[in-house]
């Protein structure tokens, strides 16, 4: 078991690996149409690591700690095949977790087919019930009616609790914080409340859009009364809350308000591999360009434990007025 850490003692568990930077639905606060409309360039496809140059990349991360890998984009599933680089990574010794994020938009089938390529647990983004306000936030017309059948299928493929992500963007969709709540309860998934953040530097975010977690558990708790949890594992994002009357468990993610870079201990890979130690970093280290020179597992892990070692990330704690303004990489491009 190796014993890197960072500058801050802090280990080296999760990898997240966006495998596109492409998405079917523009999220306002993701990747809003103004900018990411006909004309934006994509990453071409040689650009992308394959799917060898991932699994040769998990390799070296699982030598240096890291046991759970989590897939993003992006939109994963835009990714071809994305079952058959699940297969892979889940055949390599030392990854006991795999987990997908995803919009849950696409054919009920696949939800089979990623359980049967080893797939663990799946999370799914949706940030509304009804469906003005979610049209209005994915801004690609896309209904909810199809984002409740997939978690109900992944449900009964074997994924359930499903973790439902809800990003929170106030006077946007707050009004769908409690509706969520009745239904997510009611069905056994875990609803998950995110905090509006300033990543990227095309969503225009402005302090005064973010509701807190503080006014998001207000909310809720004037109808549905919480106890708090503790935390599964040490650095878990969400704070986890159970109902009183015993009905399931919510969980709030205040990377604004209560920043939790102490225990952070999450790696990034972006879709043209670049090893980026945060989400809020302006650049990352090229470790495609190692590999497509032939680096073997030995080289690779030198070079990421060089990064870690040296690393000093803690955006959202120094968050002000300010670092909004700095520049950073896009959410679609990094992976959430
Ligand atoms: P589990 O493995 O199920 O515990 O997943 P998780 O809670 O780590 O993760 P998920 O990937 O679902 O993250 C949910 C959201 O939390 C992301 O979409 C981001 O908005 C936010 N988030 C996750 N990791 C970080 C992080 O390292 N820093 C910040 N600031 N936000 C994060
Ligand atoms: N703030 C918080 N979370 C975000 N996500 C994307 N953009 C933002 C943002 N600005 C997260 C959402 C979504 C995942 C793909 O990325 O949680 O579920
Ligand atoms: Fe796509 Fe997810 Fe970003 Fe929405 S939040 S645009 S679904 S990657
Ligand atoms: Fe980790 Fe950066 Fe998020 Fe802090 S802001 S928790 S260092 S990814």
């Amino acid at each position: 078991m190796s014993t890197l850490v960072d500058t801050f003692a802090r280990p080296l568990h999760d990898l997240r690996i966006s495998v596109t930077d492409r998405c079917n639905f523009r999220c306002t606060y993701c990747m809003p149409k103004e900018v990411f409309g006909k004309q934006y360039q994509f990453l071409p496809q040689e650009q992308l690591l394959s799917f060898d140059e991932i699994e040769q990349l998990t390799r070296a991360f699982v030598a240096l700690g890291v046991r759970k890998v989590r897939l993003t984009g992006g939109e994963p599933l835009m990714r071809k095949d994305l079952e058959s680089l699940i297969a892979r990574l889940a055949a390599v010794p030392g990854v006991q977790d795999i987990a997908l994020t995803t919009n849950g938009s696409f054919p009920l089938e696949r939800v089979h087919s990623l359980k049967a390529a080893g797939l663990k647990r799946m999370t799914v983004s949706l940030d509304a019930l009804d469906d003005e306000t979610f049209k209005r936030m994915n801004d690609v017309d896309f209904p909810v009616e199809r984002v409740l059948e997939w978690i109900a299928e992944s449900a009964r493929a074997g994924f359930a609790p499903v973790k439902v992500n809800m990003v929170v963007k106030r006077g946007v969709n707050e009004h769908a914080i409690l509706p969520m709540a009745r239904y997510f309860r009611q069905h056994g998934h875990i609803l998950r409340l995110i905090e509006y953040m300033d990543v990227g530097h095309s969503n225009g975010w402005r302090m005064d859009d973010v509701l807190t977690a503080r006014q998001m558990v207000d909310i809720i708790q004037a109808e549905l009364p919480l106890e708090p949890l503790e935390a599964n594992y040490r650095g878990e994002v969400a704070e986890r809350y159970r109902y009183a009357d015993g009905s399931g468990e919510i969980g709030i993610i205040a990377s604004v308000s209560q920043p939790f870079c102490g225990d952070c201990s999450r790696a990034r890979i972006s879709a043209d591999g670049r090893l980026f130690t945060c989400l809020f970093a302006v650049g990352g280290a090229d470790l495609r360009g190692l590999l497509r020179r032939g680096a073997d597992n030995a080289a690779l892990q030198a070079a990421i434990a060089a990064v870690w070692q040296k690393r000093t990330d803690r955006y959202s704690e120094l968050r002000s007025a300010n670092t909004a303004a700095l520049p950073k990489v896009e959410m679609s491009y990094i992976g959430g």
